[in-house]
């Protein structure tokens, strides 16, 4: 048996005791499904997991997608992005440098966003790179009334950061216009109903929504920057202090992350995979 410990009043739950490289019987699959859906950040301490078995966790709870940035795909596993500081000898990124330097929800900026992440620590620095998590159903919840009148049928504009020229060239590489084809902006609705709970969360975060749609520019920015401020208030805030070989599986569909940079002498090297989710609604 497992133990499921909370990890904060906002979210978040470790899971002690349960080894991921093993394949999941079915009543043990919807303990951790149903811990999933209430705690919204799950992490696994101490694992040991292969590609392969991380893909094959992973799948579990729907098809992976690989990421625009496929020069950081590990190669022989397209269904794993790498994330890293570090260089390679030839002086390019291990992987994607500077991701999720700003809250965010994982790929919010495609038609179908992603249902969750499975981020796997392989290398973290003696201190910092924490990645923090947010609760947007309680975001939402806690609005006052004449906001959430205002947001109601409200639809926002999502793109990719990089593709608001967010980064210098030598923080990330610029997209190449193959791949800026490839995440044309998307519409979704600022307020959405997650699709296994029911309840609604707030979908709008700094990195990736551009705009309110029919909404003049200087109150729809206005109105992202309250939304923002409110959502990322510290009690709503869990902070994840990694520990080498933690998978830690997030839902995009009411949680925003962020990752702060580590101290730059020292590696972060992690795998993550993402699972792909429904068209918000
Ligand atoms: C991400 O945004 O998926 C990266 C998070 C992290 O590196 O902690």
């Amino acid at each position: 048996m497992f133990e499921i410990r909370p990890l904060s009043n906002a979210l978040g739950a470790e899971i002690i005791g349960l080894d991921l490289s093993q394949p999941l019987d079915d009543a043990t699959f919807s303990t951790v499904h149903a811990a999933h859906l209430e705690h919204m950040v799950l992490v696994f301490r101490d694992q040991q997991l292969t590609p392969e078995q991380h893909i094959l966790f992973s799948r579990r709870f729907g098809d992976l997608s690989g990421h625009v940035f496929d020069q950081f795909l590990l190669p022989g596993y397209p269904e794993i992005l790498k994330v890293s500081n570090k260089k390679r000898d030839d002086g390019e990124f291990a992987g994607l440098p500077q991701a999720g330097r700003r809250w965010h929800s994982d790929l919010s900026y495609t038609a179908t966003p992603s249902l969750g992440s499975l981020l796997y620590a392989l290398e973290i620095p003696p201190e910092g790179g924490d990645t923090l998590f947010n609760n947007m159903y309680r975001a939402y919840e806690t609005l006052p009334e004449s906001t959430k009148v205002r947001l109601e049928g409200r639809k926002a504009e999502y793109l990719l950061g990089s593709a608001r020229k967010y980064y210098t060239a030598e923080e990330r590489p610029p997209l190449t216009p193959e791949q800026l084809a490839k995440v044309p902006p998307a519409h979704h609705p600022v307020v959405r109903t997650h699709p296994e709970t029911g309840r609604k969360a707030l979908y709008v975060s700094h990195s990736h929504t551009v705009r309110i749609l029919d909404m003049d520019e200087a109150e729809s920015e206005a109105l992202l920057a309250e939304l923002t401020e409110h959502s990322v208030q510290p009690e709503f805030v869990y902070r994840h202090k990694w520990r080498l070989r933690d998978l830690v599986f997030w839902d995009n569909r009411c949680c925003m992350h962020i990752a702060e940079p580590p101290p730059p002498e020292y590696g972060r090297h992690m795998h993550r995979t993402t699972v792909v989710g429904d068209r918000p609604y």
